[in-house]
Protein backbone atom coordinates (compact mmCIF):
# COMPACT_ATOMS: atom_id res chain seq x y z
CA UNK A 1 0.00 0.00 0.00
CA UNK A 2 1.81 3.19 -0.67
CA UNK A 3 -0.01 6.94 0.03
CA UNK A 4 -3.08 7.73 -1.43
CA UNK A 5 -2.01 11.48 -0.60
CA UNK A 6 -2.94 12.89 -4.58
CA UNK A 7 -2.82 16.29 -5.51
CA UNK A 8 -6.38 16.28 -5.58
CA UNK A 9 -8.02 18.85 -2.94
CA UNK A 10 -10.48 16.74 -1.59
CA UNK A 11 -13.69 18.14 0.80
CA UNK A 12 -12.44 17.50 4.34
CA UNK A 13 -14.70 18.79 6.66
CA UNK A 14 -13.73 19.32 10.13
CA UNK A 15 -15.88 16.98 13.04
CA UNK A 16 -16.20 20.33 14.25
CA UNK A 17 -18.27 21.39 11.14
CA UNK A 18 -19.59 17.34 10.21
CA UNK A 19 -20.97 17.14 13.99
CA UNK A 20 -22.53 21.40 13.66
CA UNK A 21 -24.24 20.22 10.29
CA UNK A 22 -25.45 17.28 11.52
CA UNK A 23 -26.97 18.84 14.52
CA UNK A 24 -28.40 21.59 12.20
CA UNK A 25 -30.11 18.62 9.55
CA UNK A 26 -31.29 16.72 12.52
CA UNK A 27 -33.01 19.76 13.75
CA UNK A 28 -34.40 20.51 10.44
CA UNK A 29 -35.65 17.14 9.58
CA UNK A 30 -36.85 17.08 13.08
CA UNK A 31 -38.79 20.39 12.75
CA UNK A 32 -39.74 19.76 9.41
CA UNK A 33 -41.31 15.71 10.51
CA UNK A 34 -43.05 17.26 13.08
CA UNK A 35 -45.23 20.33 11.20
CA UNK A 36 -46.16 17.39 8.75
CA UNK A 37 -47.10 15.46 11.56
CA UNK A 38 -48.98 17.99 13.21
CA UNK A 39 -50.57 19.84 10.02
CA UNK A 40 -51.25 16.06 8.53
CA UNK A 41 -53.15 14.90 12.37
CA UNK A 42 -54.99 18.82 12.97
CA UNK A 43 -56.56 18.45 9.15
CA UNK A 44 -57.89 14.77 10.00
CA UNK A 45 -59.38 15.60 13.16
CA UNK A 46 -61.30 18.14 11.38
CA UNK A 47 -62.28 16.44 8.50
CA UNK A 48 -63.83 14.04 11.14
CA UNK A 49 -65.31 16.18 13.28
CA UNK A 50 -66.94 17.87 10.08
CA UNK A 51 -68.31 14.05 9.09
CA UNK A 52 -69.24 13.75 12.65
CA UNK A 53 -71.05 16.83 13.14
CA UNK A 54 -72.90 15.96 9.59
CA UNK A 55 -74.34 12.76 10.68
CA UNK A 56 -76.41 14.51 12.98
CA UNK A 57 -77.71 16.67 10.20
CA UNK A 58 -78.09 13.45 8.37
CA UNK A 59 -80.43 12.29 10.30
CA UNK A 60 -82.45 15.09 10.78
CA UNK A 61 -82.81 15.33 7.06
CA UNK A 62 -84.13 11.82 6.59
CA UNK A 63 -86.53 11.39 8.91
CA UNK A 64 -87.71 14.89 7.31
CA UNK A 65 -87.48 13.61 3.92
CA UNK A 66 -84.95 16.76 2.96
CA UNK A 67 -83.36 16.28 -0.21
CA UNK A 68 -79.82 17.65 0.24
CA UNK A 69 -77.65 18.03 3.55
CA UNK A 70 -74.45 19.60 3.86
CA UNK A 71 -73.04 17.99 0.37
CA UNK A 72 -75.00 14.52 0.80
CA UNK A 73 -77.91 14.82 -1.80
CA UNK A 74 -80.76 12.41 -0.96
CA UNK A 75 -82.92 10.93 -3.74
CA UNK A 76 -85.94 8.39 -3.21
CA UNK A 77 -85.38 5.35 -4.66
CA UNK A 78 -87.92 4.33 -7.32
CA UNK A 79 -90.66 1.74 -6.57
CA UNK A 80 -88.59 -0.98 -8.56
CA UNK A 81 -84.97 -0.04 -6.62
CA UNK A 82 -86.82 0.53 -3.08
CA UNK A 83 -88.94 -3.61 -3.59
CA UNK A 84 -84.89 -4.82 -4.34
CA UNK A 85 -83.57 -2.86 -1.66
CA UNK A 86 -86.64 -4.62 0.47
CA UNK A 87 -85.22 -7.60 -0.19
CA UNK A 88 -81.76 -7.13 0.80
CA UNK A 89 -80.59 -7.36 -2.70
CA UNK A 90 -78.74 -3.98 -2.70
CA UNK A 91 -76.13 -5.11 -5.42
CA UNK A 92 -78.83 -5.07 -7.93
CA UNK A 93 -80.29 -2.08 -6.97
CA UNK A 94 -80.16 0.71 -9.99
CA UNK A 95 -76.45 2.58 -9.97
CA UNK A 96 -74.63 1.10 -7.33
CA UNK A 97 -71.00 0.75 -7.65
CA UNK A 98 -69.47 -2.10 -9.31
CA UNK A 99 -68.43 -4.62 -7.68
CA UNK A 100 -70.59 -4.02 -4.57
CA UNK A 101 -68.54 -4.90 -0.99
CA UNK A 102 -71.93 -4.06 1.08
CA UNK A 103 -72.29 -3.51 4.74
CA UNK A 104 -75.55 -3.44 6.55
CA UNK A 105 -75.71 -1.26 9.39
CA UNK A 106 -79.17 -1.13 11.70
CA UNK A 107 -80.23 2.14 13.97
CA UNK A 108 -82.56 1.33 16.64
CA UNK A 109 -84.09 3.06 19.79
CA UNK A 110 -82.11 3.61 22.46
CA UNK A 111 -82.24 0.18 25.34
CA UNK A 112 -84.98 1.52 27.87
CA UNK A 113 -87.12 2.78 24.73
CA UNK A 114 -87.78 -0.06 22.38
CA UNK A 115 -85.49 -2.06 21.52
CA UNK A 116 -86.95 -3.38 18.63
CA UNK A 117 -87.59 -0.70 16.72
CA UNK A 118 -85.81 -0.05 13.87
CA UNK A 119 -85.29 3.56 12.76
CA UNK A 120 -83.14 3.87 10.22
CA UNK A 121 -81.45 0.70 7.92
CA UNK A 122 -78.15 1.68 6.26
CA UNK A 123 -76.62 -0.21 3.63
CA UNK A 124 -72.84 0.94 2.23
CA UNK A 125 -72.56 -0.17 -1.00
CA UNK A 126 -68.28 0.55 -1.87
CA UNK A 127 -66.46 -1.15 -4.52
CA UNK A 128 -63.42 -1.70 -2.47
CA UNK A 129 -64.11 -2.40 1.44
CA UNK A 130 -66.08 -3.45 3.28
CA UNK A 131 -66.61 -1.19 6.36
CA UNK A 132 -65.40 -2.26 10.54
CA UNK A 133 -68.79 -1.72 11.73
CA UNK A 134 -68.60 -4.48 14.50
CA UNK A 135 -65.17 -2.76 15.81
CA UNK A 136 -67.23 0.65 16.58
CA UNK A 137 -68.06 1.63 20.01
CA UNK A 138 -71.32 2.17 19.99
CA UNK A 139 -72.75 2.20 23.11
CA UNK A 140 -76.75 0.57 22.95
CA UNK A 141 -78.20 3.55 24.82
CA UNK A 142 -76.75 6.29 22.40
CA UNK A 143 -79.33 8.62 20.79
CA UNK A 144 -79.92 7.38 17.35
CA UNK A 145 -78.89 10.67 15.82
CA UNK A 146 -75.03 9.70 17.13
CA UNK A 147 -74.97 6.53 16.36
CA UNK A 148 -75.67 7.76 12.70
CA UNK A 149 -73.07 10.22 13.62
CA UNK A 150 -70.46 7.81 14.62
CA UNK A 151 -71.07 5.58 11.08
CA UNK A 152 -70.00 9.08 8.92
CA UNK A 153 -67.35 9.23 10.33
CA UNK A 154 -66.40 6.13 10.17
CA UNK A 155 -66.76 6.69 6.44
CA UNK A 156 -64.97 9.38 6.58
CA UNK A 157 -62.06 7.66 8.00
CA UNK A 158 -62.04 4.47 5.09
CA UNK A 159 -62.23 6.88 2.53
CA UNK A 160 -63.72 5.11 -0.51
CA UNK A 161 -66.27 6.43 -2.93
CA UNK A 162 -69.19 4.62 -1.38
CA UNK A 163 -73.04 4.88 -2.19
CA UNK A 164 -75.40 4.64 0.90
CA UNK A 165 -78.91 3.61 0.72
CA UNK A 166 -80.70 3.92 3.35
CA UNK A 167 -84.42 3.49 5.29
CA UNK A 168 -85.98 5.68 7.39
CA UNK A 169 -88.98 4.95 10.04
CA UNK A 170 -91.57 5.50 7.69
CA UNK A 171 -90.19 2.57 5.20
CA UNK A 172 -89.26 4.64 2.49
CA UNK A 173 -85.71 4.29 0.45
CA UNK A 174 -83.52 7.07 -0.23
CA UNK A 175 -79.97 6.68 -1.97
CA UNK A 176 -77.15 8.83 -0.61
CA UNK A 177 -74.64 10.61 -2.48
CA UNK A 178 -71.79 11.78 -0.04
CA UNK A 179 -68.99 12.56 -2.16
CA UNK A 180 -68.09 15.81 -0.26
CA UNK A 181 -68.28 14.09 3.27
CA UNK A 182 -66.83 10.63 2.45
CA UNK A 183 -65.22 10.12 -0.66
CA UNK A 184 -61.19 9.84 -0.78
CA UNK A 185 -61.19 13.46 -2.81
CA UNK A 186 -62.58 14.91 0.46
CA UNK A 187 -59.91 13.42 2.71
CA UNK A 188 -57.15 15.86 3.88
CA UNK A 189 -53.66 14.51 2.21
CA UNK A 190 -52.08 12.45 5.02
CA UNK A 191 -48.43 13.35 5.58
CA UNK A 192 -47.91 11.32 8.64
CA UNK A 193 -46.25 8.60 7.19
CA UNK A 194 -44.04 10.77 4.89
CA UNK A 195 -43.13 12.90 8.68
CA UNK A 196 -42.04 9.46 9.86
CA UNK A 197 -39.71 8.52 7.36
CA UNK A 198 -38.36 11.63 7.03
CA UNK A 199 -37.05 11.29 11.08
CA UNK A 200 -36.54 7.32 10.35
CA UNK A 201 -34.53 8.43 7.54
CA UNK A 202 -32.86 11.19 9.26
CA UNK A 203 -31.41 9.04 12.40
CA UNK A 204 -30.25 6.82 10.15
CA UNK A 205 -28.32 9.14 7.61
CA UNK A 206 -26.73 10.30 11.70
CA UNK A 207 -26.25 7.32 13.07
CA UNK A 208 -24.52 5.87 10.58
CA UNK A 209 -22.50 8.79 10.07
CA UNK A 210 -21.08 8.57 13.46
CA UNK A 211 -20.78 5.07 13.49
CA UNK A 212 -18.68 5.06 10.58
CA UNK A 213 -16.31 8.35 11.72
CA UNK A 214 -15.62 6.92 14.94
CA UNK A 215 -14.86 3.68 13.24
CA UNK A 216 -12.03 5.15 10.81
CA UNK A 217 -10.40 6.76 14.23
CA UNK A 218 -10.68 2.98 15.60
CA UNK A 219 -9.09 1.03 12.58
CA UNK A 220 -6.43 3.54 12.14
CA UNK A 221 -6.01 2.67 15.94
CA UNK A 222 -5.83 -0.59 15.45
CA UNK A 223 -4.03 -0.95 12.37
CA UNK A 224 -1.15 1.27 14.37
CA UNK A 225 -1.12 -1.17 17.56
CA UNK A 226 -0.82 -4.10 15.42
CA UNK A 227 2.03 -2.64 13.80
CA UNK A 228 4.78 -3.55 15.22
CA UNK A 229 3.96 -7.09 15.44
CA UNK A 230 2.97 -8.13 11.85
CA UNK A 231 3.91 -4.94 10.44
CA UNK A 232 2.51 -2.41 7.93
CA UNK A 233 2.56 0.15 5.33
CA UNK A 234 5.18 2.34 4.43
CA UNK A 235 2.46 4.63 5.13
CA UNK A 236 -1.24 5.18 5.83
CA UNK A 237 -3.82 6.49 3.11
CA UNK A 238 -5.09 9.90 4.63
CA UNK A 239 -9.02 9.64 4.62
CA UNK A 240 -11.88 10.30 7.30
CA UNK A 241 -12.47 13.75 9.23
CA UNK A 242 -9.46 16.55 8.68
CA UNK A 243 -8.43 15.65 11.97
CA UNK A 244 -8.11 12.14 11.80
CA UNK A 245 -5.81 13.55 8.03
CA UNK A 246 -3.72 15.06 10.48
CA UNK A 247 -2.88 12.54 12.86
CA UNK A 248 -2.26 9.95 9.85
CA UNK A 249 -0.18 12.77 8.19
CA UNK A 250 1.73 13.16 11.57
CA UNK A 251 2.07 9.66 11.81
CA UNK A 252 3.18 9.05 8.06
CA UNK A 253 6.13 11.71 9.00
CA UNK A 254 7.18 10.48 11.53
CA UNK A 255 7.52 6.95 10.44
CA UNK A 256 9.35 8.16 7.48
CA UNK A 257 12.09 9.89 9.91
CA UNK A 258 12.01 6.94 11.86
CA UNK A 259 12.78 4.40 8.69
CA UNK A 260 15.65 6.71 7.47
CA UNK A 261 17.08 6.34 10.57
CA UNK A 262 16.61 3.13 11.01
CA UNK A 263 18.04 2.96 7.48
CA UNK A 264 21.42 5.21 9.08
CA UNK A 265 21.81 2.90 12.11
CA UNK A 266 21.52 -0.25 9.72
CA UNK A 267 24.48 1.24 7.48
CA UNK A 268 26.96 1.76 10.23
CA UNK A 269 26.35 -2.09 11.46
CA UNK A 270 26.92 -3.60 8.28
CA UNK A 271 29.81 -1.05 7.65
CA UNK A 272 31.06 -2.28 11.46
CA UNK A 273 30.66 -5.78 10.94
CA UNK A 274 32.46 -5.63 7.66
CA UNK A 275 35.46 -3.95 8.62
CA UNK A 276 35.86 -5.64 11.63
CA UNK A 277 37.37 -8.43 9.80
CA UNK A 278 40.53 -6.72 8.26
CA UNK A 279 41.92 -5.18 11.98
CA UNK A 280 41.00 -9.21 13.32
CA UNK A 281 42.42 -11.23 10.65
CA UNK A 282 45.59 -8.44 11.19
CA UNK A 283 45.77 -8.96 15.22
CA UNK A 284 45.91 -12.74 14.67
CA UNK A 285 48.46 -12.85 12.13
CA UNK A 286 50.69 -10.57 14.35
CA UNK A 287 49.72 -12.76 17.56
CA UNK A 288 51.25 -16.01 15.46
CA UNK A 289 54.23 -13.92 15.13
CA UNK A 290 54.89 -13.94 19.28
CA UNK A 291 57.40 -16.47 20.73
CA UNK A 292 56.13 -17.12 23.98
CA UNK A 293 53.45 -19.66 23.27
CA UNK A 294 51.50 -18.83 26.88
CA UNK A 295 51.48 -15.40 25.76
CA UNK A 296 50.34 -16.03 22.33
CA UNK A 297 47.66 -18.53 23.34
CA UNK A 298 46.54 -15.74 26.04
CA UNK A 299 46.35 -13.00 23.37
CA UNK A 300 43.99 -15.22 20.84
CA UNK A 301 42.06 -16.06 23.70
CA UNK A 302 41.65 -12.38 23.87
CA UNK A 303 40.85 -11.49 20.46
CA UNK A 304 38.67 -14.25 20.31
CA UNK A 305 36.10 -13.04 23.15
CA UNK A 306 36.86 -9.32 21.73
CA UNK A 307 35.35 -10.68 18.67
CA UNK A 308 32.63 -12.51 20.25
CA UNK A 309 31.82 -9.53 22.21
CA UNK A 310 31.53 -7.32 19.23
CA UNK A 311 29.57 -10.05 17.13
CA UNK A 312 26.89 -10.40 19.86
CA UNK A 313 26.08 -6.57 20.20
CA UNK A 314 25.81 -6.63 16.65
CA UNK A 315 23.59 -9.67 16.46
CA UNK A 316 21.76 -8.07 19.38
CA UNK A 317 21.28 -4.65 17.60
CA UNK A 318 19.86 -6.23 14.69
CA UNK A 319 17.26 -8.14 16.64
CA UNK A 320 16.06 -4.64 17.48
CA UNK A 321 16.21 -3.35 14.40
CA UNK A 322 14.12 -6.28 12.79
CA UNK A 323 13.70 -5.22 9.55
CA UNK A 324 12.64 -9.04 8.38
CA UNK A 325 9.15 -9.12 7.15
CA UNK A 326 6.58 -11.12 9.54
CA UNK A 327 5.11 -13.72 7.42
CA UNK A 328 2.38 -16.72 7.70
CA UNK A 329 4.22 -19.73 8.44
CA UNK A 330 3.73 -23.46 10.88
CA UNK A 331 4.88 -22.80 13.98
CA UNK A 332 5.36 -27.07 14.24
CA UNK A 333 7.27 -27.26 10.50
CA UNK A 334 9.97 -24.45 12.09
CA UNK A 335 10.34 -26.45 15.39
CA UNK A 336 10.54 -29.72 13.69
CA UNK A 337 13.38 -28.62 11.25
CA UNK A 338 15.70 -26.74 14.26
CA UNK A 339 14.81 -29.90 16.65
CA UNK A 340 16.43 -32.19 13.47
CA UNK A 341 19.11 -30.23 12.80
CA UNK A 342 20.10 -30.56 16.36
CA UNK A 343 19.83 -33.95 16.64
CA UNK A 344 21.54 -34.26 13.14
CA UNK A 345 24.98 -33.38 15.41
CA UNK A 346 24.37 -35.51 17.87
CA UNK A 347 22.91 -32.79 20.35
CA UNK A 348 20.44 -33.78 22.90
CA UNK A 349 17.66 -32.02 22.13
CA UNK A 350 14.23 -33.40 21.79
CA UNK A 351 11.08 -32.29 20.64
CA UNK A 352 7.72 -33.80 22.95
CA UNK A 353 4.57 -34.32 20.33
CA UNK A 354 1.99 -32.29 22.02
CA UNK A 355 -1.67 -33.03 22.73
CA UNK A 356 -4.10 -32.11 19.67
CA UNK A 357 -4.66 -28.29 19.65
CA UNK A 358 -7.68 -27.27 21.89
CA UNK A 359 -9.70 -24.11 20.86
CA UNK A 360 -12.58 -22.70 22.91
CA UNK A 361 -15.55 -22.48 21.07
CA UNK A 362 -18.55 -19.44 22.50
CA UNK A 363 -22.03 -21.15 24.37
CA UNK A 364 -24.28 -22.08 21.60
CA UNK A 365 -27.74 -22.55 21.30
CA UNK A 366 -26.84 -25.90 21.78
CA UNK A 367 -24.52 -25.74 24.93
CA UNK A 368 -25.28 -23.77 27.20
CA UNK A 369 -21.36 -23.36 28.25
CA UNK A 370 -17.99 -23.10 26.22
CA UNK A 371 -17.58 -25.67 24.47
CA UNK A 372 -14.01 -26.97 23.25
CA UNK A 373 -12.49 -28.96 19.76
CA UNK A 374 -9.97 -30.07 18.29
CA UNK A 375 -8.23 -28.32 14.80
CA UNK A 376 -7.32 -29.91 11.83
CA UNK A 377 -3.96 -31.25 11.72
CA UNK A 378 -2.99 -29.31 8.31
CA UNK A 379 -4.19 -26.05 10.50
CA UNK A 380 -1.92 -26.64 13.32
CA UNK A 381 0.00 -23.56 14.67
CA UNK A 382 0.10 -21.04 11.76
CA UNK A 383 1.58 -17.59 12.82
CA UNK A 384 2.32 -14.52 11.75
CA UNK A 385 6.08 -14.18 12.56
CA UNK A 386 9.19 -13.33 11.86
CA UNK A 387 11.05 -16.50 11.04
CA UNK A 388 14.98 -15.74 11.11
CA UNK A 389 14.29 -13.99 14.38
CA UNK A 390 12.10 -16.20 16.06
CA UNK A 391 14.80 -19.12 15.17
CA UNK A 392 16.83 -17.46 16.45
CA UNK A 393 15.16 -16.83 19.46
CA UNK A 394 14.55 -20.34 19.91
CA UNK A 395 18.24 -21.72 19.24
CA UNK A 396 19.07 -19.11 22.34
CA UNK A 397 16.93 -20.91 24.58
CA UNK A 398 18.14 -23.93 23.29
CA UNK A 399 21.73 -23.38 23.41
CA UNK A 400 21.52 -22.00 27.10
CA UNK A 401 19.55 -25.33 27.67
CA UNK A 402 22.28 -27.23 26.24
CA UNK A 403 25.11 -25.06 28.36
CA UNK A 404 23.34 -24.82 31.63
CA UNK A 405 21.07 -27.79 31.62
CA UNK A 406 22.60 -30.77 29.87
CA UNK A 407 19.36 -31.57 27.75
CA UNK A 408 16.92 -30.08 25.67
CA UNK A 409 13.08 -30.79 25.35
CA UNK A 410 11.14 -28.52 23.24
CA UNK A 411 7.25 -28.30 23.59
CA UNK A 412 4.61 -26.62 21.63
CA UNK A 413 1.37 -25.11 22.59
CA UNK A 414 -1.62 -22.93 21.65
CA UNK A 415 -4.52 -21.14 22.18
CA UNK A 416 -6.76 -19.24 19.32
CA UNK A 417 -4.82 -16.28 20.10
CA UNK A 418 -1.01 -17.10 21.64
CA UNK A 419 1.85 -19.67 21.00
CA UNK A 420 3.87 -20.86 23.29
CA UNK A 421 7.52 -22.55 22.79
CA UNK A 422 8.78 -24.13 26.12
CA UNK A 423 12.23 -25.17 25.90
CA UNK A 424 12.96 -27.48 29.86
CA UNK A 425 16.69 -28.96 30.68
CA UNK A 426 17.91 -31.51 33.43
CA UNK A 427 20.13 -28.41 35.09
CA UNK A 428 18.42 -29.00 38.82
CA UNK A 429 16.69 -26.41 40.54
CA UNK A 430 17.35 -22.85 40.01
CA UNK A 431 16.01 -19.60 41.48
CA UNK A 432 13.94 -17.98 39.24
CA UNK A 433 13.93 -14.52 40.82
CA UNK A 434 17.47 -14.49 39.91
CA UNK A 435 17.33 -15.87 36.38
CA UNK A 436 14.39 -13.06 35.55
CA UNK A 437 17.37 -10.48 36.32
CA UNK A 438 19.68 -12.38 34.23
CA UNK A 439 17.48 -11.20 31.14
CA UNK A 440 19.14 -7.59 31.26
CA UNK A 441 21.75 -7.42 28.54
CA UNK A 442 25.28 -8.44 29.57
CA UNK A 443 24.20 -10.03 32.32
CA UNK A 444 25.75 -13.63 33.18
CA UNK A 445 24.87 -16.29 36.45
CA UNK A 446 26.97 -17.56 38.68
CA UNK A 447 26.47 -21.06 36.59
CA UNK A 448 28.30 -19.18 33.51
CA UNK A 449 32.13 -19.32 34.85
CA UNK A 450 33.02 -22.29 32.76
CA UNK A 451 30.74 -21.61 29.46
CA UNK A 452 31.50 -18.76 26.82
CA UNK A 453 28.69 -16.08 26.06
CA UNK A 454 28.41 -12.86 26.56
CA UNK A 455 24.79 -12.54 28.51
CA UNK A 456 23.12 -11.55 25.68
CA UNK A 457 21.04 -14.57 24.82
CA UNK A 458 17.83 -14.05 26.83
CA UNK A 459 17.98 -10.21 26.14
CA UNK A 460 17.64 -11.03 22.41
CA UNK A 461 15.36 -13.94 22.83
CA UNK A 462 12.37 -11.52 25.21
CA UNK A 463 12.88 -8.60 22.25
CA UNK A 464 12.21 -10.87 19.51
CA UNK A 465 9.35 -12.60 21.81
CA UNK A 466 8.18 -8.65 23.20
CA UNK A 467 8.31 -8.06 19.12
CA UNK A 468 6.14 -10.77 18.40
CA UNK A 469 3.48 -9.14 20.80
CA UNK A 470 4.23 -12.15 23.45
CA UNK A 471 7.33 -12.10 26.00
CA UNK A 472 9.57 -14.49 28.35
CA UNK A 473 8.69 -16.59 31.08
CA UNK A 474 10.24 -18.54 33.86
CA UNK A 475 9.34 -21.61 35.55
CA UNK A 476 10.51 -24.75 37.38
CA UNK A 477 10.44 -27.84 35.61
CA UNK A 478 10.31 -31.64 36.76
CA UNK A 479 14.44 -31.92 36.46
CA UNK A 480 15.46 -27.92 35.55
CA UNK A 481 14.12 -25.00 34.29
CA UNK A 482 11.33 -24.44 31.86
CA UNK A 483 11.62 -21.14 29.96
CA UNK A 484 8.29 -20.43 27.57
CA UNK A 485 8.55 -18.13 24.71
CA UNK A 486 5.37 -16.91 23.85
CA UNK A 487 4.06 -14.86 20.82
CA UNK A 488 1.09 -13.83 19.08
CA UNK A 489 -0.08 -16.01 16.71
CA UNK A 490 -1.66 -12.93 14.06
N1 LIG B 1 18.57 -22.95 30.96
C1 LIG B 1 19.26 -22.30 31.90
N2 LIG B 1 19.57 -22.88 33.07
C2 LIG B 1 20.24 -22.23 34.00
N3 LIG B 1 20.70 -20.97 33.88
C3 LIG B 1 20.43 -20.33 32.73
C4 LIG B 1 19.69 -20.94 31.68
N4 LIG B 1 19.59 -20.07 30.67
C5 LIG B 1 20.22 -18.94 31.07
N5 LIG B 1 20.74 -19.11 32.29
C6 LIG B 1 21.49 -18.09 33.06
O1 LIG B 1 21.19 -16.83 32.51
C7 LIG B 1 22.41 -16.16 32.15
C8 LIG B 1 22.16 -15.29 30.94
O2 LIG B 1 21.89 -16.08 29.81
P1 LIG B 1 22.16 -15.53 28.37
O3 LIG B 1 21.52 -14.20 28.29
O4 LIG B 1 21.76 -16.54 27.38
O5 LIG B 1 23.72 -15.29 28.35
P2 LIG B 1 24.90 -16.32 28.21
O6 LIG B 1 24.33 -17.63 27.84
O7 LIG B 1 25.73 -15.74 27.16
O8 LIG B 1 25.56 -16.33 29.54
C9 LIG B 1 23.37 -17.25 31.89
O9 LIG B 1 24.70 -16.82 32.12
C10 LIG B 1 22.96 -18.30 32.92
O10 LIG B 1 23.54 -18.00 34.16
MG1 LIG C 1 23.03 -17.91 26.23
Amino acid sequence: MSSAWTAKVRLSPTLRTTVMLWTVAAFASGLLAGVLWYESHGAWKRHLAGAFATGFRLFAALQDGQSSVDGITIKALGPADAAIADKGNFASVSGVPQPSLVTVVTIREPVPVDVSRRIISLAIISPEIRYPVADLEVRENLPPAEKLAVITKLLATYCSDSLVLAKNAQGNWFRLQGGAVWSCAAAPRDFRLVAAFIAVLSLAAILTSVADTSQKFRSFAEALRSRRRVGGPDSYVEHGPAELREIVSAVNSYMEKERAHLFKRAEVLSGVSHDLGAPATRLRLRAALIVDDELRRRLDADIDQMIGMIESVLAFTRSELSDEEPRRLSLTALIEALVADYQDLDRPVELETHQPEVIETAASVFMSSKGHRTLPDERRLLVIARPMSLQRAIVNLVENALKYGRRATVRLNATSAMATIEVEDEGGRICLGDIEKLVAPFQRGRNSVMTEGFGLGLTIASTIAEQHGGGLQFEQGDKGLRVKLTIQRG
